[in-house]
């Protein structure tokens, strides 16, 4: 019989996702991975190997999200860190861009659980993306609030929909592909800045975050939890 067992990324083609996707597959579990480029998805899946599966998805369209997970086989569990965001003052920011960061970030990762729940096995785990700006903010206000919205929705999705377990993962400042697709001239003072207020003196890797994402995926019993992969950040 086959005993493999198949994890939803979506989000997987790149960064944290990514990272979670070459952990699982290399310990044998099977992956099937989302986000909105073909190519990528194909780049990713090629180099994970044939225990992966991609799939396009644009996570702020729930047509297709639904698409995603129309013939999905059964799952152990679900990750969805994809999000694509901009974040802007409270002042002088767009309203607009506020607003469709919560669509981007928050009501996506709501729709995605909403529709893999039919496919998620009782102990299935699911892991949230949030952001350690949700205890401590820097400017933009409505992307605090979106990180903690997130840490909510755990810890009511946990009691709602047990015995599968949800958790939160809350990630500070991290050198993956959404940073270093970035100028130089943005990163690297970003980078810097982030080493002075953070305890570790510098930003966490890709494959840090996915190990702490692979804890709330494998321990049983963590649930309605959010976890600070953050250097110490929410401490100072
Ligand atoms: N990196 C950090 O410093 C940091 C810190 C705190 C929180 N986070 C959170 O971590 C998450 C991922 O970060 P990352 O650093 O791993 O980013 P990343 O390297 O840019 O990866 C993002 C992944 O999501 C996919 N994606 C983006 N928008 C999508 C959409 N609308 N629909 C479907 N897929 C989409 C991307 O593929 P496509 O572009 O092909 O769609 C890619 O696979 C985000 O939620 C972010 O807020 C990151």
């Amino acid at each position: 019989m086959d005993k493999k067992r198949t994890y939803a990324i979506i989000g997987g083609s790149s960064g944290i996702g990514f990272a979670l996707a070459r952990k699982l597959t290399e310990r044998g579990d099977r992956v099937l991975i989302g986000g909105r480029s073909s190519e990528r998805l194909t780049s990713a899946v090629n180099s994970l190997g044939p225990l992966a599966t991609g799939k396009t998805v644009d996570v702020t369209d729930r047509q297709s999200i639904t698409l995603f997970f129309s013939d999905s086989p059964s799952l152990s569990g679900i990750f969805t860190p994809a999000a694509s965001y901009n974040t802007g003052t409270f002042r002088d920011g767009s309203l607009d861009t506020s607003e469709d960061l919560f669509r981007a970030k928050f009501w996506s990762q709501y729709w995605a659980i909403h529709e893999a729940l039919p496919y998620l096995r009782p102990d299935a785990a699911v892991v949230l993306m949030s952001g350690a700006a949700s205890v401590r903010p820097i400017g933009a206000p409505a992307y605090a609030a979106c990180n903690s919205a997130l840490e909510g929705l755990a810890r009511g999705l946990a009691m709602e929909i047990k015995p599968i377990r949800v958790n939160c993962l809350s990630p500070g400042t991290t050198d993956s592909e959404l940073w270093r697709n970035r100028p130089a001239d943005v990163r690297e003072p970003a980078y810097d800045y982030w080493s002075k207020i953070c305890i570790a003196g510098r930003p966490a890797s890709s494959k840090e975050q996915a190990h702490a994402a692979l804890f709330l995926l494998d321990n049983t019993n963590m649930t309605g939890s959010t976890l600070f992969c953050d250097g110490g950040y929410t401490l100072r």
